[in-house]
């Protein structure tokens, strides 16, 4: 069977990782995969997780499987801190959430459930999106088509071209949206795009795939799903992935979940039936830690006020450090203007730069960042921004 096997390269994220990792400069910098560094450069467990773990370590009772959808009283919490609890939608019993791993795991289960129910469905995806997207769903057997997205020479939303295209999708196939903190080019749509995005995804009697990776990561938890309700309002049915790897810091315990909504409840039930059925087939349950945690920060006031005091620190991090990085390179007097970094959301940034000056970076500096020219801005600190900057500047020389 492997004797004529061919290799694939492996995924150009992860090859990055593990580049900067074995560069023995020791002025490198990381600028590459998604994964939150405070100011000295780590990526800490938060002080709330830590809490939350003790108290586990005391309570916890057993390690049983926890079953097909996750902890039961995850969804609701997770439901509640996307919608609010009193949202129309949860009260009508029109969501339903299973916990995941991670959110590539709820974007698997998703694949999987578009070809069970909908086997010609296609799903249309941001021209650029977060690359994973692309084998996520081709490894779920479902078909992917790109919209226009970015607008390279506004460094905005190329808000006119995604209209058009999606105004010439099939009614009933999917649209991936991300609720915030578009990744890999930090763009979000506006107030009033979202509200012309969502008329069009449903007039045109699409279902929207909403990622919702970052909530809290860009202006805060209530305005970065304000996109998503705004679609929720106008679409009867949609699916939710989320992702609690940023915003409680708990990339390896892989928690996430996906919801589903629909137009009413018995279609709940019996669409939820077929969600558990993808599970099944795939990894059958999913591990228990990371929800734990999760349902122990969020189903208690103090932690949870702790833990939303901590994510916005993070968050206000990475606003400072694009603001810094923005009025370093102007005092540099460089060549080329990069304030549109500062209206950027989450941790990432198109920068701009080269394939050509993102490889200079990293041969010339060990700085690294996606080919792309996509920046992970958390990378950024206090003792890196000097040099990062100055690199910069000789780069785009
Ligand atoms: C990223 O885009 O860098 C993150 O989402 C991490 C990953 O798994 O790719």
């Amino acid at each position: 069977m492997f004797e004529n096997v061919k290799a694939i390269p492996g995924d150009a994220l992860l090859a990055l990782m593990v580049a900067f990792k074995s560069d023995p400069n020791p002025n490198k910098i990381d600028l590459g995969v998604g994964v939150y560094k405070n100011d000295s450069g780590q990526t800490p467990i938060l002080n709330v997780v830590k809490k939350a773990e003790a108290y586990l370590i005391e309570h916890e009772q057993s390690k049983g499987y926890i079953g097909t959808n996750g902890a039961p009283e995850l969804g609701p919490l997770l439901q509640g801190l996307m919608l609010g609890q009193d949202h129309p939608i949860i009260q009508e019993g029109r969501i339903a959430t299973a916990q995941t791993p991670g959110g590539t795991g709820a974007l698997r289960v998703a694949g999987d459930l578009i070809n069970a129910v909908s086997p010609n469905a296609k799903i249309w995806v941001s021209d650029p999106t977060w690359s994973n997207h692309f084998h996520v769903f081709a490894g779920a057997g479902v078909e992917v088509r790109t919209y226009p997205y970015y607008d390279a020479k506004c460094n905005a939303l190329a808000i006119d071209a995604m209209l058009e295209n999606i105004r010439q999708m099939p009614a009933g196939d999917v649209i991936l949206l991300h609720a915030s903190c578009h990744n890999p080019t930090g763009i979000d749509p506006s107030f009033s795009q979202w509200q012309q995005i969502s008329k069009a995804v449903a007039d045109q009697g699409l279902i929207p795939l909403i990622d919702c990776a970052y909530q809290g990561f860009g202006e805060g938890l209530e305005e970065d799903v304000q996109g998503l309700k705004m679609l929720l309002d106008l679409c009867p049915e949609a699916i939710i992935t989320t992702s609690c790897s940023k915003n409680f810091g708990l990339y390896n315990e892989r928690i996430g979940a996906l919801s589903l909504v629909t137009e009413n409840a018995e279609h709940c039930r019996v669409a939820f039936s077929q969600v558990a059925n993808c599970i099944r087939a795939n990894y059958s349950n999913p591990p228990a830690h990371g929800a734990a945690i999760v349902t122990t920060i969020l189903s208690d006031s103090d932690l949870r006020q702790q833990w939303e005091q901590e994510l916005a620190d993070m968050r206000n991090r990475i606003h400072r450090m694009r603001t810094e990085l923005v009025s370093s390179l102007q005092s540099l007097n460089c060549n080329r203007d990069f304030s549109f970094i500062q209206q950027q959301k989450g941790m990432f940034s198109y920068s701009g730069l080269s394939k050509d000056e993102v490889l200079y970076l990293r041969e010339h500096y060990g700085i690294y960042a996606v080919e792309s020219g996509r920046i992970n801005i958390a990378g950024i600190n206090d003792r890196n921004l000097s040099l990062l900057s100055e690199a910069i500047n000789k780069a785009i020389q």
